[in-house]
């Protein structure tokens, strides 16, 4: 394995297809290894277009754009980082060898549709899920609940991520609105919901599961500490790692990663959502790339996840060891604005062995969000305190 000299002939050059707080982490991960890196978003000044080589705004569900700047760029390796891709445009630049997509195209496109990875999961591999239906109607959706789902339920778009269009509802009176509200809050209207029973959980955790190659170059899976988190609307609010699990869940959990992982396939790092009660353990979905929950790692591991990812993807061999308790808070915008302050940083960072990431997003939104403190300490409780604090401690303000 070698790397090439950035803006030389020779450099070896990634794309990131969104350019988000996980992309530029992974961009910073990959400049370090002297890595030539591409940042594309929707939007201008991104937080990966901040710290990449070049910075390109597209619509990268526009077939034509997207082969465009593929053209244009000639990335070895393309690392979606959003959901919202053409996954067509991705199939083909893969099968005509242009570039390798991380972690495989198919492990993208069943992802980015809840219907494509929980029947693999539940129904090709197996697993342990909720009870699960799909509707394409309010009137499906009520007959999926009646015929067994029951209350209380979640019903969430297919094609959605971090919460957006999802509700949890309690009685029949308001599936109406649960439906109208999936319906406009999926990111492309397909129109198609899932609905699934509720799973009376303990606790939830991601489980980062790395595809990396060993000294012998054989593809190993390495899991990383369980990561407890705390989710409110859909949207994780805190994490924390090590999570305290019996060894039976714990391997039961590692064996169910193994299995989504394998079946998806490629290089990378992996977050498996798992719902944990005792021993038994729920599969719930996937990321083919860092996960948010998995911020914490940056306090934690030796190697965060980002560092993991862009280790993994270029052949590297990894090492996921835990270095010392850790946790995560969420900082949110609170107000829409176009020119937040983040006010007395000093005060959260006075907070014993604590920091902060703030993304550099350009506009703000009440529940945006827009930074993470992280914080060490003795043990997970200590740890958690800490970055709650040191979250709490910073005011955005309107300048
Ligand atoms: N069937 C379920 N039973 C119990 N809790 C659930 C169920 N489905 C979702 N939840 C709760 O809602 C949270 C968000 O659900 P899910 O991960 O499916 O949504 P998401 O939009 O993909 O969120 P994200 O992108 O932040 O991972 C879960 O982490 C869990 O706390
Ligand atoms: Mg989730």
């Amino acid at each position: 394995m070698q790397i090439g000299t950035p803006l030389s002939p020779n450099a070896t050059r990634v794309m990131l297809l969104g350019s988000g707080e996980l992309g530029k982490e992974v961009i910073i991960a990959l400049q370090r290894l002297g890595v030539e890196v591409i940042a594309v978003d929707r939007y201008k000044n991104a937080p990966g277009h901040q710290v990449a080589h070049r910075a390109h705004v597209i619509d990268m569900t526009n077939d034509q754009a997207l082969r465009d700047l593929i053209a244009l760029e000639k990335p070895h390796l393309i690392v979606p980082e959003i959901e919202a891709l053409n996954t067509n445009t991705l199939a083909d630049i893969e099968s005509a060898e242009i570039a390798t997509v991380i972690p495989t195209v198919k492990a993208v496109q069943l992802t980015m549709n809840r219907e494509g990875i929980r029947r693999l999961a539940a129904e090709e591999l197996n697993l342990p899920t909720s009870p699960y239906a799909f509707a394409r109607s309010e009137a499906e959706l009520q007959t999926a609940i009646d015929a067994g789902i029951g209350y209380p339920c979640f019903i969430k778009p297919t094609m959605s991520s971090s919460g957006k269009g999802q509700s949890r509802i309690t009685n029949a009176n308001e599936v109406k609105t649960a439906w109208d509200y999936a319906a406009s809050g999926g990111r492309v209207n397909q129109g198609v919901v899932i609905v699934e029973g509720q799973i009376d959980f303990d606790y939830e955790i991601t489980l980062l599961t790395v595809r990396a190659k060993n000294a012998q170059g054989e593809i190993t899976t390495y899991f990383c500490d369980p990561i407890g988190h705390l989710q409110e609307k859909g949207d994780y609010v805190e994490s924390w790692q090590p999570q305290a699990m019996t060894a039976a869940a714990l391997a039961e959990s590692k064996r169910i990663a193994k299995a989504v992982t394998d079946s998806l396939g490629g290089l990378g790092l992996f977050g498996v959502e798992l719902f944990v009660k005792q021993d038994k353990v729920w599969f719930s979905e996937v990321s083919p790339r860092p996960h948010d929950t998995g911020m914490v790692t940056m306090a934690s591991q030796r190697f965060s996840e980002f560092d993991l990812h862009a280790r993994a993807i270029l052949g590297l061999p990894v090492d996921v060891s835990l270095r010392e308790p850790a946790a995560s808070a969420v900082i949110y915008g609170g107000q829409d604005s176009l020119s937040l302050v983040f006010e007395d940083i000093d005060k959260a960072l006075a907070v014993p062995n604590s920091d902060i990431r703030l993304f550099g997003k350009p506009e703000s939104f009440p529940r945006r969000r827009m930074g993470v403190a992280l914080a060490t300490g003795k043990d997970v409780a200590e740890a958690r305190l800490r970055a709650k604090q040191a979250a709490q401690l910073v005011k955005p303000k309107q300048a």
